[in-house]
């Protein structure tokens, strides 16, 4: 992953690149680096840790001068986090400095061939070869820095978001991409790189999101100069006027990114539906379904590919859709469908689900279903990301952006839209009642206020973490449409609480991880009042009888789970498919009080990293 900003223009870079990185930390936090021409010579700082040991090695080391440089936030993928393999990485001359995103998946044949002309490496990355590769290209040839760049690149195999000076030259830097995000802020005089656009929105509001295979040649001096690494084509620049505030990607006075998040889903499930939704009329509109409604109606099945969180959205779905819709779904890790040769073809819709839009996996299913023919659309929340410009069309979450490394609000949204999308196909197919219709929108537009009715459970939430933060396993149980809510709930503890956990079908329980329970362990249980609730509350006597702790999450004014559980957390009633968007949230709350409790880096747990663009 990793995350990479430059600046070129007539203000101290230094500082820029610093909060750039912060901003970014979210793709990435084992080791951090920036370089920077003071006019004379690069200065580069880097070391194992966060932007903040960076910070405080700067200030022991170096005057941060300059109005060039650049700078990375690693997630480590060749070479173990520690200084040296730190990015920005020198070519052997020391006249030219790279900061890189990906993997170059040839490098170890290149480095040999670098080895046998005298090239040394001094860590083990591969973006190291890389800028050698462009150095012996450039001096082999005579040719300038951006045309190096370009044939080095053609030699590459891999994936990459790169950005590249050169001393000799310290008015331009050369970015290109690959796979991996890129955007360029387009200031006055002045000129952003960076993964995503937070590191530059305080100073403008334009950018221009470079596309696979496409490189940049910024400089003070020229027009932005962009062309296709293969062939060496223009493109003329497209700039878009960005949408985002600053003050949406700032804290907002919560401690946690994630504990902001949280909070933040009656809006943002609000925003989802918003214009989509319209109750009064009764009816959904979503232009990403509506152009493409024959393509759905004709499908024979739709098949869902995502990762993580977004994986689990996509369970949900399947509930809701194949419950709605009537039609048949699977949901597949994109990891693991990309290496399948899956059965597919052109009667098959693909629902790819991705908050960053960046994932590599789940791009590349995307790409192998568009090759056999299938139409893909996409669930994304990040506007403009990879995915949603590889797919057919799509819908936007509209969440905002997600910081916090454990997904929370892109969850909620991903399930809200795949609701409206569920909706809007079952009227068209009339697998639904007028009636059930209408009833289903006049629910999921009270959703928000019962979200935010949930919220309330915060403090007991906290309570009970206060309890159980000390264990090391739990358990966590749910059917039907909330056997994902379980699943979720689970990840979200393990995730940043380093406690193991599990999810399961409450129904399950019984074929092995019953075995487990004793007095020590705790174990979540989703026992809404609906259609299985009698058989959950059998697993929950099953539970007791072996003296687990019970944490149940139930439907407002249950009495029978109350009288067994140990701690019972309730949501107000609602339509038994929308019940996930209200269960999830106690879940989320739990495992964030753990991890808090725990003393544990809520949000940027250890080896995680929110954008994963590498396979
Ligand atoms: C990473 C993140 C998860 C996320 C998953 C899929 O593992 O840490 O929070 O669910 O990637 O990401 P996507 O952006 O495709 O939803």
């Amino acid at each position: 992953m990793c995350g990479i900003v430059g600046y070129i223009g007539h203000r101290d870079a230094y500082p820029v690149i610093l909060k750039g990185l912060q901003r970014l930390e979210y793709r990435g936090y084992d080791s951090a680096g920036i370089a920077l021409y003071d006019g004379l010579e690069i200065k580069l700082s880097k070391t194992k840790g966060k932007v903040a040991d960076l910070e405080l090695k700067f200030s022991q080391q170096i005057e941060p001068k300059g109005s060039l440089g650049i700078g990375h936030t690693r997630w480590a993928t060749h070479g173990i986090p520690n200084d040296t393999n730190s990015h920005p990485h020198f070519s052997n001359s020391g006249d030219l400095v790279i900061i890189h995103n990906g993997i170059i998946e040839n490098y170890e044949a290149l480095k040999q061939e670098l080895i046998k002309r005298g090239y040394h490496f001094s860590s083990d990355t591969d973006t190291e070869v890389l800028i050698n590769l462009i150095e012996d290209i450039q001096k082999n040839n005579g040719l300038k820095l951006g045309k190096a760049v370009q044939v080095a690149l053609n030699q590459v195999i891999g994936a990459y978001a790169i950005a590249v000076f050169d001393i000799k030259k310290p008015n331009e830097i050369v970015a290109a991409r690959l796979g991996s995000p890129l955007a360029i802020g387009v200031g006055e005089g002045e000129f952003f790189i960076a993964s995503d656009a937070s590191p530059f929105l305080e100073y403008t509001n334009n950018a221009v999101y470079l596309e696979d295979e496409e490189m940049a040649i910024i400089s003070l001096h020229n027009p932005l100069n962009i062309r296709k690494i293969k062939d060496d084509r223009l493109v003329s620049p497209y700039v878009q006027e960005l949408k985002i505030n600053l003050e949406q990607i700032e804290k907002g006075g919560y401690d946690h990114f994630m504990l902001k998040e949280i909070f933040e889903q009656p809006h943002a499930i609000k925003d989802t539906y918003r214009g989509r939704l319209l109750t009064d009329e009764g009816i959904i509109k979503m232009a990403g379904i509506e152009d493409h409604m024959a393509k759905f109606l004709n499908a024979n099945r739709i098949i869902i590919v995502a990762c993580g969180t977004s994986w689990h959205a996509g369970l949900v779905a399947e509930y809701i859709i194949e419950e709605l819709v009537r039609v048949p779904v699977e949901v597949e890790y994109a990891s693991e469908f990309r290496y399948r040769n899956p059965v597919i073809d052109n009667s098959d819709v693909v629902i790819a689900i991705s908050q960053s839009g960046e994932t590599a996996d789940t791009l590349a299913a995307i790409k192998l279903a568009k090759e056999k023919g299938a139409f893909v659309f996409g669930v994304c929340n990040v506007v403009g990301s990879s995915i949603s410009r590889e797919t057919d069309a799509g819908a936007y979450t509209h969440a905002g952006p997600e910081i916090g490394v454990a997904s929370t609000k892109a969850f909620t949204t991903q399930i809200t839209v795949l609701t409206l999308i569920a909706l809007r196909l079952a009227k068209a197919k009339g697998t639904i009642s007028n009636t059930d219709f209408r009833a289903h929108l006049v629910e999921l537009e009270m959703i928000p206020k019962k979200v935010e009715e949930v919220l309330k459970s915060e403090t007991l939430t906290k309570e009970i973490a206060a309890i159980y933060k000390d264990v090391s396993n739990f358990l966590y149980l749910g059917r039907g449409f909330n056997f994902p809510v379980a699943l979720e709930g689970a990840l979200k503890l393990k995730e940043i609480s380093y406690i193991h956990a599990e999810g399961y079908p409450a129904a399950e329980m019984k074929h092995g991880p019953i075995a487990l329970i004793d007095e020590n362990m705790p174990i979540a249980v989703i026992a809404t009042k609906y259609g299985h609730y009698e058989k959950v509350v059998s697993n929950i006597q099953e539970i007791k009888s072996r003296k687990g702790k019970i944490i149940a999450v139930v439907t407002k004014g249950d009495t029978q789970v109350k009288g067994i559980a140990d701690h019972v957390i309730e949501i107000p009633e609602t339509i038994e498919l929308l019940s996930p968007l209200l269960t999830t949230i106690p879940l989320q709350l739990l495992s964030y009080h753990i991890a808090v409790m725990l003393d544990k880096n809520v949000d940027q747990p250890r080896n995680l990293a929110k954008s994963v663009t590498v396979e």
